[in-house]
């Protein structure tokens, strides 16, 4: 079932397996449509478990094929302050269910060099490559043709938590920021990054997700309780793929 209001559409699968097929349908979409106008497609990961049955849909003989990798360029939307081969790494996890499976080749994937110490140093150098990539005149945000995106139960997207310094930034493309919560440094895209993309895909699976995905897309807007709420593409395409658990207590879908 989709149900669009205004620029926001809301695809509501039966389970965690569909949805992950109906986000490789649309990743091989925009990719296709990105790479045969002009030439490349440019995407940006999410971390967490959700995007993981994307990943390894898109590395599975059903998808593979669909999609020219050596015109993907891959970039990432958070990452944690860790090594690459951390366990709790996002490059990591994104590595080993998609990136070592498919013919991409090694540069063109944007890493975030999350392991160095000086973290503020990290994202400038981040920002940077974005900026040298999408040809940046000063003070432009980049636009990512794809940004995937997951949802926290606490209404966070990427590591845009609540009430965090992260949610007000927008003279930076990418920043390091303490998460209280966390007890931990994460890495994020900015706001205004992220709602310069061509399309923002929502990937949102399980019934823990449900009251909160009910406040942020029927709820009253508190974008410092619920960053979710943020996301909303200047000139794109806002698409939430969300699994019937995880839609259980919307009210307007007649679930
Ligand atoms: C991360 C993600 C984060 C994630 C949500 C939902 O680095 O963990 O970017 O924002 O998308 O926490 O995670 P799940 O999909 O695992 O529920």
């Amino acid at each position: 079932m989709t149900k669009t209001t205004g620029k926001r559409e809301i695809l509501i699968v039966g389970n965690s397996d569909e949805l992950s097929h109906r986000a490789a349908q649309e990743f091989v979409r925009l990719a296709d449509e990105a790479i045969r106008t002009k030439g490349f497609f440019t995407v940006a990961l999410s971390g967490g478990s959700t995007p993981r049955g994307l990943y390894l849909q898109l590395a599975s003989d059903a998808y593979r094929e669909l999609v020219s990798w050596p015109h993907v360029h891959l970039f990432w939307g958070d990452e944690r302050c860790v090594p690459p081969d951390h366990p709790e790494s996002n490059y990591r996890m994104a590595c080993e269910a998609l990136i070592n499976r498919v013919s991409i080749p090694k540069e063109n994937i944007y890493r975030i060099p999350a392991e160095q110490e000086d973290r503020a140093r990290a994202a400038m150098e981040y920002g940077q490559a974005l900026k040298s990539f999408f040809r940046l005149n000063a003070g432009a945000f980049p636009r990512f043709d794809l940004i995937l995106l997951g949802m926290g139960d606490d209404g966070h997207t990427a590591s845009l938590f609540p009430f965090t310094t992260a949610l007000d930034e927008t003279g930076s493309l990418v920043l390091a920021h303490y998460v209280e919560k966390l007890g931990a440094y994460r890495f994020t895209l900015s706001v205004p990054t992220i709602n310069q993309t061509r399309e923002a895909m929502f990937l949102i699976s399980g019934a823990s997700k449900a009251p909160v995905l009910r406040e942020v897309l029927e709820g009253d807007y508190q974008p410092q309780r619920l960053p979710a709420q943020i996301i909303q593409p200047v000139n794109g395409r806002l698409l939430f793929i969300v699994d019937r658990e995880a839609a259980g207590k919307l009210r307007q879908t007649g679930v």
